[in-house]
């Protein structure tokens, strides 16, 4: 008799997928993986349990097999055309100059699907480096065979081509019935193979190999753990200086240390480092800061938060008795627990000492049960964060005190002390942050947008750096992106950590930063 995985089993299930193949699968999707348990389990003739110990003893047919139901394989020719922009102007051309001895470049498409992205790589060289087409290799991999056939036959649909210019399209592929095949040389330029990226295998992963890899929305599917090891065979396998891409959505920030990043032509991507590191980034975690000050409408969001700074130490200068209720915090979606305790001790160390500045506002929550706090963290004259030195180049601890700089108006000083943190961790979105509103101050608007950017792209859920640069677009009368970073803004904040807002959101609550959101996309008009 066989019985239907109940919710244990698909539970193993899951684990077992994320063991194997890198996927993860949140419980939304338990009603999908229970569908494909059974299939699986039925095609085999097995019940759940033996199934599940069998797959355990990793039988690589069926892994492929499984594959196929689980893995998304949306693709097309030319996705994120600014990455195959930058792969044609930035990356093939250093790393064909780098080798003065006309070596191959090696370059690599993991998770390629049916081949559109390995095939747009090799249309690119043709395209932009055709002198030399020869001295470039292009091997391309996934796990999900009916995608390596597709790719192998390279025939495609009109809406896989739906990003090629119909120049192109005719220089590249010749009509087939409802379709299109491809070029049959630059066919013959990719090779292809069955391979699962969270498989070591050292003859393909040798050190050095890779000049330029691709490894576009596959990450994003996979386990924190498991992309965090594929990022570290990727990089392993890499040579210095060589290219990574990423999807546009996707980051190496929480993921490594080993790359440099790049923007150009629009896009992000990165650079490996001369040395590779083991050790991943542990990202800092916010922390909550008191809200001190009421919308105002400035042109400036420098000046805004400069203003809600001076707002504290007037009141501090003309009140030496409580003014004003306390305010209270939600104490729900403070600092988790596992999360970035020094920072949080410091933080809270220095709200102890902003309020003693300023009497109006009341520490969030108790000390008590809590870590002391760092005592020999201090607030100078000018309300900027002192760092001991033990906690001088901590990278929590800079972004700290670059906020606490930015608060007391010594810009040069946080702009300093921001690109100290970078130096140490490069991937840091709020020290992005910081610097945006630092070259804005500076009259450097450019400059602020593209921190901006950076920050948006480090963390897709920040909503500071969306709302700055809706700010700053709007000045610069770029009035369509300004109206759709505002509306990402707006989103975003409604679900913006607490810890962060207090932090990032100088001074303002989240009511009054959606308000300003909405006020400025109202102002903007409609499209
Ligand atoms: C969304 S497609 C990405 C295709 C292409 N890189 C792009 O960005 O257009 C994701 C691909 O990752 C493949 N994939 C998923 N897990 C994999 C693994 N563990 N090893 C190799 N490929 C995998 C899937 O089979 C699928 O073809």
């Amino acid at each position: 008799m066989i019985f239907s995985p109940g919710v244990d089993d698909i539970v193993r299930f899951r684990a077992q997928i994320v063991e194997i193949m890198g996927l993860y699968f949140d419980e939304s999707k338990f009603a999908t993986l229970a569908q494909i348990l059974h299939n699986r389990m039925l095609a085999n003739g097995f019940d759940h349990h033996q199934y599940l110990s069998w797959l355990n003893t990793n039988s690589s047919e069926e892994i492929r097999l499984l594959a196929r139901e689980l893995t998304v394989t949306e693709t097309y020719f030319l996705r994120n055309i600014d990455q195959f922009n930058a792969f044609a102007e930035i990356a093939l051309p250093q790393r064909l100059a780098f080798y003065d001895d006309n070596r191959k470049i090696n370059v690599l498409s993991a998770a390629c699907a049916s081949g559109e992205e390995p095939y747009s790589m090799a249309i690119t060289v043709h395209e932009h480096c055709a002198y030399a087409s020869d001295r470039i290799s292009i091997t391309a991999f996934d796990l999900n065979p009916a995608m390596l056939q597709k790719a192998k036959r390279a025939r495609y649909s009109t809406w896989s081509l739906r990003e090629l210019s119909s120049e192109l399209k005719n220089r590249w592929f010749k009509p087939d019935g409802d379709a299109f095949m491809l070029n049959d040389k630059v066919r013959n330029e990719v090779e292809f193979e069955s391979r699962n990226l969270t498989q070591d295998a050292l003859d393909f992963w040798s050190p050095g190999r890779f000049d330029i890899v691709f490894c576009r929305n596959v990450l994003m599917y996979f386990s924190n753990e498991q992309a965090q090891a594929a990022v570290d065979r990727i990089a392993r396998s890499m040579a210095p200086g060589g290219y990574l891409f990423l999807g546009h959505a996707e980051t190496l920030r929480g993921l490594s240390n080993d790359f440099h990043l790049c923007h150009s032509h629009d896009t992000f991507y990165y650079q490996r480092k001369e040395h590779i590191t083991p050790s991943f980034i542990v990202q800092p975690q916010l922390q909550r800061w008191q809200p001190t000050a009421s919308l105002t409408n400035d042109t400036s969001w420098i000046q805004a938060i400069q203003r809600a700074s001076d707002r504290i130490h007037a009141i501090h200068a003309s009140s030496p008795t409580p003014v004003a209720e306390p305010v209270t915090l939600e104490t729900t979606s403070y600092i988790g627990e596992s999360i970035a305790p020094d920072l949080y001790r410091v933080f809270e160390s220095f709200q102890h000492d902003m309020t003693t500045l300023s009497p109006n506002l009341s520490p969030a929550s108790g000390r008590e049960g809590r870590n002391e706090p760092l005592r020999d963290f201090n607030v100078n004259e000018d309300s900027s964060l002192n760092l001991p030195p033990q906690h001088a180049h901590d990278p929590d601890d800079l972004l700290l005190k670059a906020v606490s700089l930015i608060h007391s108006g010594t810009l040069a000083a946080a702009e300093v002390t921001c690109e100290e943190l970078l130096e140490r961790d490069e991937l840091n979105a709020g020290a992005h942050y910081v610097l945006a509103l630092c070259r804005e101050s500076a009259g450097d608007l450019d400059g602020a947008a593209v921190h901006d950017q950076t920050a948006a792209y480090l963390d897709p859920e920040f909503a500071m750096p969306r709302l700055h640069l809706g700010l700053l677009l709007r000045r610069k009368g770029e009035r369509e992106s300004a109206r759709g970073h505002l509306e990402q803004a707006m989103l975003l904040l409604q679900q913006e950590d607490a810890s962060r807002l207090l932090l990032f959101g100088g001074g303002f609550k989240r009511e009054a930063l959606i308000a300003l959101c909405r006020a400025e996309f109202t102002a903007l008009g409609e499209k």
